[in-house]
């Protein structure tokens, strides 16, 4: 992975900003939620949120802070950041956001009381000296929440395989963002160890994520980092690929008519000393 995967990754997620988290589906928003109830954000706290989005952790977290706190939001897409500041000016949130990369944040030393990162460090070239520079503009005492992935829905297994054949070499790396240092709890926790923070814990949750319907899930993936995997496909191939995706979660599908992703997700929690 190289710097220009960092803009790659970042022009994707410009694509996906229109409807991201926009799709009546409970994932981004809950998993924040989850990882705030876990950081014990305290008013007057100031908070950095890595990877920001469209503010899942931002807009709860400036509401945990109060009007003593503060929340900076950054984040590599263009898009992203511009309809996020949209949001906090429309709703007078106590918040601000800066294009910004994850891996190198240009911000002070010891300038934060607490760093979260839903759902971003797997995407970064580097995740390891990531973490160092989240080390160090933590303030002694300050304190790390992320969020990734734990083990896959088996059930889903299939929907993964249809898009498998697209993926080149070098985007190998995107099929395994809970493989190598995020493959287990003890893996993640020493990386994080390695990066000077203390007092590392893990926890998994498994929650079930419900999509009306197939196509639901479809548009949902669209939405946000799994649409590289449609953009893989050849113009040609897409319907037939959908139809394929269609067919396996057909047999998936509840009484209702819905289809139900078992999601775990990894919370991790440190401090500096
Ligand atoms: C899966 S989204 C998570 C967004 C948000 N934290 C949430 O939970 O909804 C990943 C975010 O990380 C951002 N991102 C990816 N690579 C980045 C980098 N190198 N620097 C900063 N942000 C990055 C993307 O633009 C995207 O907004």
């Amino acid at each position: 992975m190289t710097t220009d995967t960092r803009q790659a990754m970042a022009l994707l997620f410009d694509r996906t900003a229109k409807t991201y988290d926009a799709l009546g589906v409970d994932f981004f928003s809950v998993f924040a939620r989850e990882l705030l109830d876990r950081a014990g954000l305290v008013p007057g706290e100031r908070v950095l949120d890595v990877g920001c989005g469209r503010g899942a952790v931002l807009f709860p977290a400036a509401e945990l802070v109060g009007a003593d706190g503060s929340v900076l939001g950054i984040d590599l897409s263009a898009e992203m950041i511009e309809r996020t500041a949209k949001d906090i000016e429309d709703r007078g949130a106590n918040a601000s956001v800066s294009l910004m990369d994850a891996q190198e944040p240009t911000l002070p030393d010891a300038s934060f009381d607490v760093l979260l990162a839903s759902f971003v460090v797997f995407f970064l070239p580097d995740p390891v000296a990531a973490l160092r520079s989240w080390h160090r503009v933590l303030r002694p005492g300050g304190r790390l929440g992320v969020t990734t992935f734990g083990a896959d829905d088996p059930r889903w297994a299939a929907v993964r395989e249809v898009f498998k054949p697209f993926v080149p070499p070098e985007l190998a790396w995107t099929l395994a963002i809970r493989a190598g240092l995020f493959s287990s709890v003890e893996g993640f926790g020493q990386a994080v160890e390695s990066a000077g923070f203390t007092g590392v814990t893990s926890e998994e949750r498994v929650c079930p994520v419900k999509f009306a319907d197939p196509g639901h899930w479809i548009d949902w993936s669209w939405s946000q980092g799994q649409r590289m995997f449609w953009e893989l496909v050849p113009e040609d191939r897409l319907d037939a690929v959908r139809q394929a995706v269609l067919a396996e979660l057909e047999p998936l599908r509840e009484p209702d008519g819905s289809v139900v992703l078992a999601q775990t997700v990894r919370y991790t929690l440190a401090h500096r000393a």
